[in-house]
Formats: structure tokens, C-alpha cells, sequence
């Protein structure tokens, strides 16, 4: 796999270091909130006092059924160290610092968010390694071609359908040829799971587009698909899945 440098994140015009800014904030025109963001999760990811509130470890573990570090640990140990990875969304815990740690000093960590209640956030889980920069976009709108290796935790169950597509394509074309995608998401319990229930109530509720992906397999959310090869890991009586897809 090619490896590249971290001083390539450094000319995204929209990737700000952790620390010590280097591109004027006036040359950067923010991406707008997506409209789902805004009217069916603006209580979980905008507002900053349910920010501070969600973002516990104890949270974040109770949300995923006490499987917060199982999914975290399958999804970091995907990637190698000195590998120039993008996490497209922002994740409650502590997954993207424990990532930054794992990609070590010769890796690189880009994190992005649409929301910049969620950059705040982050920044400080991440001031520790000169080797993260935030990104304030729209996963949609990542850059082609630009990471080894792309970290895709529990974004994609947020998203509408159309839109949905969208970040998953541009995912897979950010990474360069021999490159992979991991995303780690929800997926269709088994028919026996006794959560099914529940979470089908809980995503009725609060998560409307979440059942996408129980319904439809990622790679057939793809455009392309067949430029990748395919592998799936279902958790936790397929409640949850791991799912690489590695540019051949
Ligand atoms: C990745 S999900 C994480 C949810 C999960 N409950 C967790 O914290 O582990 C939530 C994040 O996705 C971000 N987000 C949603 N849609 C996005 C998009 N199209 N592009 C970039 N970030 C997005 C939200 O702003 C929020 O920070």
C-alpha cells in the first residue's frame, strides 16, 4: 500500500491542525448542516449540553449495549500504523484518540465533521497528537483519492437514503488504489435477538433512517462496488456489523 506522508494533510484547504491553525479560517467557506442533522438529531449531536452529556464513556457503552470497546477495538485494529487515515464523523468516547495513538508518530489522523459543536469537542480528545487534524465538512464532499485507510463508525445508520449513497461512494473514492473503507454500523439482528424489538422502537422513534441498514447490504449501497473486495463481520447476534471494503 502506498504510504503517504502527513505533510499532505496539511495543504487541505479545509483541515485544520489540532493545535496552531495555518490556513486563514476566511478562505474556508463551511459547509451547510445537512437538513436531517438539523431537524431529527439536533438534540444528540448540536446541542452542546447533550454533547457533553452523550460523550461519557459510561454513555457511549450503554448505547451500544456494553459493546463500545468490542466494536471500537475491530474497527482501530484495521488500521497500521504510519497509514494516513480520515475518520469522515466524529464518534462519542474515545475511539479517535485511541485511533491517533494506533496510527503512532509517521501516521496521520484527519477528523471530520459538518458540525462544528462536534469539532469543538473533539479537539481536545485529540491535542495530544500533532498528528490529528479536524476537518470541518460534509462526508459527502470528501476529497478523492487522499488516505490510506478511511474509518467509517456508526455514521452512515444517521443518514437519509439519497444522501446516505452519496458519503458512501465519496468514502471509497478517497482512498488511494490497495486503500480500505471500514465501516462499523448497525445491521439486521438475527430473527431470535430479544433486542430487535427494542431497537426497532428506539430507531422508529429516533433514528428514522437507521433501518436502511438493515434492509440493504453496504456494498449495494455502492456505486463501483465491484472496484473492491468485500468483507462483512456481523456482532453481538448481528446487531452490529464490521464491514472493510479494500480497493483492489
Ligand atoms: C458518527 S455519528 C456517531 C454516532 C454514535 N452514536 C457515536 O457517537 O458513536 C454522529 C456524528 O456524525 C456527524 N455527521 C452526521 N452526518 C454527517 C455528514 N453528512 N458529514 C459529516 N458528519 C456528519 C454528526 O455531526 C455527529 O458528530
Amino acid at each position: 500500500m502506498e504510504r503517504v506522508s502527513v505533510a499532505d494533510l496539511v495543504g487541505e484547504v479545509s483541515a485544520e491542525p489540532v493545535r496552531a491553525p495555518s490556513t486563514p479560517a476566511a478562505e474556508v467557506r463551511p459547509p451547510r448542516i445537512p437538513a436531517y442533522l438539523r431537524e431529527v438529531y439536533a438534540w444528540a449531536y448540536l446541542n452542546p449540553r447533550s454533547v457533553r452529556l452523550l460523550d461519557q464513556r459510561v454513555v457511549a457503552a450503554a448505547i451500544l449495549w456494553g459493546n463500545y470497546r468490542r466494536l471500537s477495538d475491530a474497527a482501530i485494529g484495521e488500521f497500521a500504523p504510519g497509514m494516513r487515515v480520515l475518520q469522515p464523523a466524529c464518534a462519542y468516547g474515545d475511539v479517535s484518540p485511541r485511533l491517533a495513538r494506533a496510527l503512532g508518530p509517521a501516521g496521520a489522523l484527519e477528523m471530520a465533521d459538518v458540525a462544528p459543536v462536534q469539532l469543538r469537542n473533539v479537539r481536545p480528545k485529540l491535542a495530544a497528537f500533532p498528528t490529528a487534524r479536524l476537518a470541518h465538512r460534509d462526508a459527502a464532499d470528501t476529497p478523492r483519492a487522499r488516505f490510506d485507510a478511511v474509518n467509517c463508525f456508526f455514521l452512515i445508520h444517521e443518514i437519509p437514503d439519497a444522501h446516505r449513497k452519496r458519503v458512501v461512494d465519496a468514502l471509497l473514492d478517497a482512498v488511494v488504489p490497495g486503500g480500505k473503507v471500514v465501516f462499523v454500523d448497525y445491521h439486521r439482528p438475527r430473527g431470535w435477538h430479544p433486542l430487535k424489538p427494542v431497537m426497532s422502537v428506539v430507531f422508529d422513534r429516533l433514528e428514522p433512517f437507521a433501518k436502511g441498514v438493515w434492509h440493504q447490504e453496504i456494498r449495494e449501497m455502492a456505486r463501483g462496488a465491484e472496484r473492491f473486495a468485500w468483507s462483512k463481520t456481523t456482532y453481538f447476534g448481528g446487531l452490529y456489523q464490521k464491514v472493510t471494503a479494500t480497493a483492489r
